[in-house]
């Protein structure tokens, strides 16, 4: 069996690189013959024919159901998938990748006037639909990148229509509730949760990293006192980036596994520290140093506000910690990995984080919930609010999310923390949480808004006193252990990201005109 030779200069065409003749079967085999025949002649798929027509398709991905269903005997009618969706030999490349794509079909009978004449695999279609020039793809990009698979991750996933999220094998939540953030962190930095002597000495790793080089401290009153009213996370960009200068980082390219996760657990550790520092500074208070005798998410609250915090307290902003540190290719996640992808240093990728968290569709929206459920202040008066913002075009922070269209978990979590910590604004964010979802379901009837992580992390956080410009900076302390873990995996397996655009400009080129 060949792959069609192609016989035109023009674009290529499914018949052109098909694979001819088809290897088939009939419906009436035992699975165990049709498989014996993939096998063979080393193909993923056999076609299931009735004379030349095709009639269905068994895949390598059907003989692993099979095996697990341990039925062998059984005929190819029953496993097949009946009435495949086919191919013209002489649609584009390009034209028959847009159309299948998003079906999840490996292999594509190609049929001419209802007879089989080959098969063509989306990954062939794939690799030569992207050598296309870019204006036969960009069509087929969905705006925003919605839904485009751009890696492979071990880290984690979210599944937005069943409300699920992990890292590696555990469900994020599970962890939320059940573990430490350091346990958490351990089992996204090593692929494995910790057992007693392994806590343990990462405890004793991490701890001493929390303190701020003396160069750096020493720099941020000055810097401070340069943009005295400027977000804690517009500083924090310009302090990690003084961070990953004063100790040496070098370009990602350039540094071996180890040292870049030496690294990564650097600024892990040292950025709740810098955010706590320049908070207390713009207050004009002094900067409280780490105390190594209490653990990471305690320690944070005690570095922010001066007093040790009641486990209460300390345990609800953990479980938003630890309920926030990944989720998926989110905007700044995949910023980080853009960056890492060209081999800068790993500051430069969590600057770029930072960055992209900062945006109040990402990242800045928790002070801006708890404004709202403030800006409403009694139930009576949520319904005209809730509606006149939304009608007049405008979002309600705390709502939405590309890929959850159902409740966000984190969300559900983050209420019965809210509810344990009897926190003072709940009674007024359960009526808004209630009441926004109902008039979003009434005036964007097609589009399944439900509140998101973002709505009771601000009840939360203040409920354990953390004020209201210190939130989205509490995410950053979080989610940087997910932009580092991330930051490894594409150093550790790089390939620069480098996409393309549609240039839908004046036609080029255009004679230059001589200076006015
Ligand atoms: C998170 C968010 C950016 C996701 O955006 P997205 O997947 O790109 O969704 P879109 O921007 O395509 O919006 C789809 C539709 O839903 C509407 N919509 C989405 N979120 C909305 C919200 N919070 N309030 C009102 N309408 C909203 C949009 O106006 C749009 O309606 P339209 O098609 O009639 O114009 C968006 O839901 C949002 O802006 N939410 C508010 C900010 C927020 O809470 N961010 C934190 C995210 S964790």
């Amino acid at each position: 069996m060949t792959a069609a030779a192609s016989t035109t200069a023009g674009p290529r065409t499914v018949g052109e690189i098909m694979s001819h003749p088809p290897v088939t079967a009939t419906a009436d085999e035992t699975v165990a013959a049709a498989a014996d025949r993939m096998h063979a002649q080393r193909v993923g798929s056999v076609v299931v024919v009735d004379g030349s027509r095709p009639v269905g398709i068994l895949t390598e991905r059907d003989l692993v159901r099979i095996v697990a269903d341990d039925t062998g005997s059984a005929s190819v009618a029953h496993w097949m998938t009946p009435d495949p969706d086919s191919v013209a030999p002489d649609v584009e490349v390009t034209q028959a990748f847009a159309r299948l794509a998003e079906h999840g079909y490996r292999h594509i009978p190609v049929v001419e006037e209802e007879c089989l004449i080959g098969v063509v695999s989306m990954r062939d279609l794939m690799r030569l639909a992207q050598i296309q020039p870019a204006d036969k793809l960009a069509h087929d990009v969905p705006r925003g990148l919605e839904g485009v698979v751009v890696a492979e991750t071990t880290i984690g996933d979210v599944r937005g229509l069943e409300g699920f999220y992990h890292y590696r094998q555990y469900n994020a939540i599970d962890l939320a509730e059940t573990r430490s953030i350091e346990d958490v962190w351990y089992l996204l930095f090593e692929g494995q949760l910790p057992d007693r002597a392994q806590r343990s000495a990462f405890d004793a790793e991490i701890r001493p990293l929390r303190e701020i080089p003396a160069d750096v401290k020493a720099a941020l009153p000055e810097i401070v006192r340069a943009a005295p009213d400027a977000a804690p996370l517009d500083l924090l960009r310009t302090t990690v980036s003084l961070l990953g200068a004063s100790l040496g980082f070098q370009p990602s390219l350039d540094v071996g596994a180890s040292e870049l996760r030496r690294q990564a657990l650097r600024v892990c550790a040292a950025v709740p520290s810098l955010l706590c520092a320049l908070s207390r500074l713009q207050r004009g208070q002094s900067i409280i140093d780490p105390n190594p005798d209490l653990p990471h998410s305690a320690n944070y609250l005690y570095m922010m506000l001066g007093e040790i915090p009641t486990p209460e307290h300390a345990r609800g902003v953990e479980q938003y910690m630890i309920a926030t540190i990944d989720h998926g290719f989110n905007a700044s996640t995949f910023t980080a990995r853009v960056i890492t992808s060209t081999g800068a240093d790993l500051a430069a990728a969590v600057i770029g984080g930072i960055g992209a968290l900062s945006g109040p569709l990402h990242g800045g929206a928790p002070s801006r919930a708890l404004d709202t459920i403030d800006a409403i202040g009694t139930v009576e008066r949520a319904d005209a609010y809730l509606r006149d913002v939304v009608e007049r075009g405008d979002r309600l922070m705390g709502f939405g999310h590309r890929v959850y269209k159902t409740d966000d978990p984190r969300n559900v979590m983050l209420r019965s923390v809210a509810e344990r910590l009897q926190a003072p604004k709940l009674d007024v964010a359960k009526y808004v949480e209630q009441r926004a979802v109902e008039i979003l379901a009434e005036l964007k009837p097609d589009r399944k808004l439900y509140a998101n992580v973002e709505f009771y992390a601000g009840v939360v956080m203040d409920a354990c006193g953390v004020p209201r410009e210190m939130f989205t900076p509490t995410f950053a302390s979080s989610r940087v252990i997910g932009w580092t873990v991330h930051i490894l995996e594409q150093a550790a397996d790089n390939r620069l990201i480098r996409p393309s655009a549609q240039y839908v400009g004046p036609p080029p080129p255009q004679p230059v005109p001589p200076p006015a």
